[in-house]
């Protein structure tokens, strides 16, 4: 797991921005956090950083925003379904276990359907109105590995 304290928004992006890098085809990345965490903030500096230029707003009315960069990204808000059967309606798993990468904001409520690897991101506010703490697991020991390597790098 790592962790770290973003002050401000451009600290958000920058770390957005590194962290994109260590991700590809098929990558699952779950974003908790409550209402304003920035989970929104911060899938719009990944999905910049993979190469898209027309990220156009928050997932949260339509479920899921589909952009093409270098790969195919699925950037999602689960937040308004209200039931599981929901997710099969919408074909989740042409998403979730496609090699596109996919980014799904309020994670947590679609826990039993997640792939078995996937990075969670766990957004919290910090001591003051623009600080955010950051915590990032890999739920296999590759992606810890991944994690561990990268954020070595962006520390330096
Ligand atoms: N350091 C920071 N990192 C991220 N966002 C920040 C930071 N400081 C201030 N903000 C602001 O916090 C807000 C985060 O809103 P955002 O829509 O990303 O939240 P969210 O977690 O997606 O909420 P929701 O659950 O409603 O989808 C934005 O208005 C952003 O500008
Ligand atoms: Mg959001």
């Amino acid at each position: 797991m790592i962790s770290l304290i973003c002050h401000n928004e451009a600290e958000t992006t920058a770390f957005g921005h590194a962290f994109a890098k260590i991700l590809g085809p098929g990558d699952f990345v779950g974003l908790d956090g409550d209402l304003g965490a920035g989970k929104t903030f911060l899938s719009k500096a990944i999905i910049h950083a993979l190469g898209v230029d027309d990220y156009v707003t928050s997932p949260s009315y339509t479920i899921v925003n589909e952009y093409q960069g270098l790969y195919k990204v699925n950037h999602f808000d689960v937040y308004r379904i209200d039931d599981i059967d929901e997710m099969y309606e919408i074909g989740y798993e042409e998403y979730f276990f496609s090699d596109g990468i996919c980014l799904v904001e309020w994670s947590k409520m679609v826990e039993e359907l997640l792939p078995d690897e996937h990075f969670k991101i766990s957004l919290k506010m910090g001591e003051d109105f623009n600080t955010r703490v950051i915590e990032i697991q890999g739920s296999s020991k590759r992606l810890e590995d991944k994690l561990e390597a990268f954020y070595e790098d962006f520390r330096h």
